[in-house]
């Protein structure tokens, strides 16, 4: 996804505008581009490709003599919706006069319209974006006032925005709005900067103020001033942030991915931390903001989510049947938001998002809300839209997850899914010495993870195998059918194997016909009442020649047809479902190092999809 940098201050813009990029790299992106205010004009500088060819040209162009008296700009790194990745399409982009220069996230669904009148009025338009409408709609606008300019503009779009602006004729200012894409402001001592992610702003200050849709902000070196689209005053809180600047760092570790997959002990501690009451076998969910009759009364549980986190919510689906026996559903958000859900004040509908900005997840919020349900986040990052705009949740304290391919959320998800079960059941059906024996299990999740771990090698060993191959199934049954799927998926997305994820009965179904000798069929048969039926379908692929790599359990039930096993702890076959997953994402990761892929930032994704 797109990323924004801003800064006003006393310091060259230049050096933290570049490194405020250098951060948001993570998210994924093809061209990058930055202005910065030189006296009563714009300096501009765009490259197609990586933060670092923007930086050789700036080194090029501007001396370091020159930046220094520039400490006003704006930065951006681009992940292309409309127009190709070219240097034209890079932001910024400016406005008829070239003295006015704007960075957007989001996609203007109006631009056609706004560009068709523009042109018509003698615009002639330097790339295929929707963004450049925005900056000339502005300069169109500007009357020697910036924010109103800017406000007016505005007004006549319709889509999503997270927009950044300067003027060569308003020294020392920048204006920002938001509207379905983050924004966050970060109040230095002197100085202040803008970002689409507080990751970029964490090594200058940790104070931030997060803009809410509506919000236009006039941001100076020492003043921060909001109003919404009608010149209302607006007041926001300044808040904390919790991570620290070492958190979006690797750590020694070689990628993001793995450092995030070896924190989840820790990660899932957080998750569990201060929640878990081993007195009374439940667990204590105070942002759930719900009270136990609500709770008691809740119909049904309608879980929406994406990618990972819709993996996450289908094992949700089984522990909340399973424990709390209250009617579960889990929907691919992007459904769910279109279909006119019959769901109700009766319902509760848990947004599960990582980034917390999803776009389909955060619509899929909205239109629960339009319905009357109870809605609540379940989310990583702190302030994000979706956290905000469910209005009560849980969040995952997972810290910083950098690398696209989702890990340590996924973990947390679950973790928190399950306590959620736990608080439930224990309020429907659920007896205390079944409540403290599954309470006990869930807090012993850091160990769990931390056993399997331990196998990195081991694990490794196993994708000697699999990395020589283009295909790959994954098998499951019950909570286990939704790990397949989040292993095919970490397998697909960072290896570019082409795997998939499928119910073990399924797979005679049709797909086996896909299977060919020494073909990698992984099959999760741990411990559980459908092992010797998952056993049967997994020697259905044996017979054809398949290579069967087992999960299973510690001291568990021999599988004699597993060519490789990877060996799990012996526990509750649901709370299996986490120490599985980590023994996949460390298989992923390994095929992914050996088939020298670049892991952190595979081809074609953002780490966070905040369009449709
Ligand atoms: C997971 O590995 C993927 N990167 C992707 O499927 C991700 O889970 C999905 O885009 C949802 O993101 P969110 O959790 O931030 O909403």
């Amino acid at each position: 996804m797109c990323g924004i940098v801003g800064y006003v201050g006393r310091s060259a813009a230049t050096p933290v505008l570049l490194s405020g990029l250098r951060r948001l790299e993570y998210r994924g992106y093809d061209s990058a581009g930055l202005s910065i205010q030189e006296g009563k004009s714009l300096l501009s500088l765009r490259a197609v490709g990586k933060v670092a060819r923007l930086a050789d040209k700036v080194r090029a162009e501007w001396s370091e003599d020159r930046q220094s008296k520039c400490s006003v700009g704006i930065a951006h790194t681009r992940w292309a919706t409309h127009g190709a990745p070219t240097e034209a399409n890079a932001h910024p982009h400016a406005d008829a006069s070239g003295r006015i220069r704007l960075v957007h996230n989001g996609i203007i669904e109006n631009y056609r319209v706004i560009r068709a009148k523009l042109e018509a009025k003698g615009h002639v338009f330097s790339s295929e974006t929707d963004t450049e409408a925005v900056s000339r709609l502005i300069g169109e606008y500007y009357k020697g006032d910036l924010r109103k300019a800017v406000i007016s503009a505005l007004r006549q779009i319709e889509g999503a925005y997270g927009i950044a602006v300067i003027s060569a004729d308003e020294p020392g200012r920048i204006v920002v709005a938001r509207k379905g894409s983050p924004l966050v402001i970060g109040v230095g001592e002197g100085e202040c900067l803008v970002a689409s992610d507080p990751s970029a702003l964490i090594s200058h200050t940790r104070r931030v103020i997060y803009l809410d849709d509506g919000d236009v902000a006039l941001v100076t070196a020492d003043s921060v001033d909001i109003t919404d689209l009608n010149h209302a005053p607006m007041d926001r809180d300044v808040a904390e942030l919790e991570f620290e600047a070492g958190a979006v760092e690797k750590g020694g570790y070689a990628h993001f991915m793995l450092k995030e997959i070896h924190e989840q002990p820790e990660s899932v501690r957080n998750a569990l931390r201060g929640r878990l009451d081993l007195l009374n076998g439940t667990a204590v969910l105070s942002g759930m903001g719900a009270t136990a009759r609500e709770l008691i009364e809740l119909q049904r549980i309608v879980m929406v989510g994406c990618g990972t986190s819709l993996h996450a919510g289908m094992v949700g689906d089984f522990a909340f049947e399973d424990l709390a026996a209250i009617q579960a559903e889990v929907q691919p958000a992007a459904e769910f938001r279109y279909r006119n859900p019959l769901v109700d004040g009766r319902d509760l509908v848990v947004a599960i998002s990582q980034s917390g900005e999803t776009a389909d997840t955060l619509a899929a919020v909205r239109e629960a809300k339009e319905k009357g349900a109870m809605v609540m986040g379940l989310v990583n990052v702190v302030g994000s839209t979706i956290a905000r705009e469910a209005g009560r949740g849980v969040y995952l304290h997972a810290g910083p997850e950098i690398s696209v391919a989702s890990t340590k959320a996924f973990t947390g998800q679950v973790a928190v899914l399950l306590l959620m079960a736990l608080k439930l059941g224990r309020g429907r059906r659920l007896s205390r010495e079944r409540g403290l024996a599954l309470a006990g299990e869930i807090g012993r999740l850091p160990e769990l993870i931390e056993a399997v771990l331990k196998q990195d090698s081991a694990i490794a060993k196993v994708a000697e195998s699999m990395a020589k191959h283009e295909h790959a199934f994954f098998l499951g049954r019950g909570p286990m059918h939704p790990v397949a799927l989040e292993g095919a998926l970490k397998l697909k997305e960072i290896s570019y194997i082409h795997a998939e994820g499928y119910h073990a009965a399924e797979l005679k179904h049709g797909p086996i016909a896909l299977l060919t000798p020494g073909m990698p069929v992984v099959v999760l048969a741990n411990r559980s009442s459908v092992l010797e039926k998952t056993i049967g379908n997994a020697e259905e692929c044996k017979a054809r020649g398949a290579h069967i790599i087992a999960i299973v359990t510690e001291d568990g039930p021999e599988v004699a047809i597993a060519d490789e096993v990877i060996i799990i702890p012996d526990c509750d076959p649901l709370i299996a479902t986490i120490p599985a997953v980590v023994a996949l994402q460390l298989l992923s990761y390994h095929v992914a190092r050996l088939r020298g892929c670049p892991i952190d930032q595979p081809r074609n994704l953002a780490k966070s999809v905040t369009v449709e």
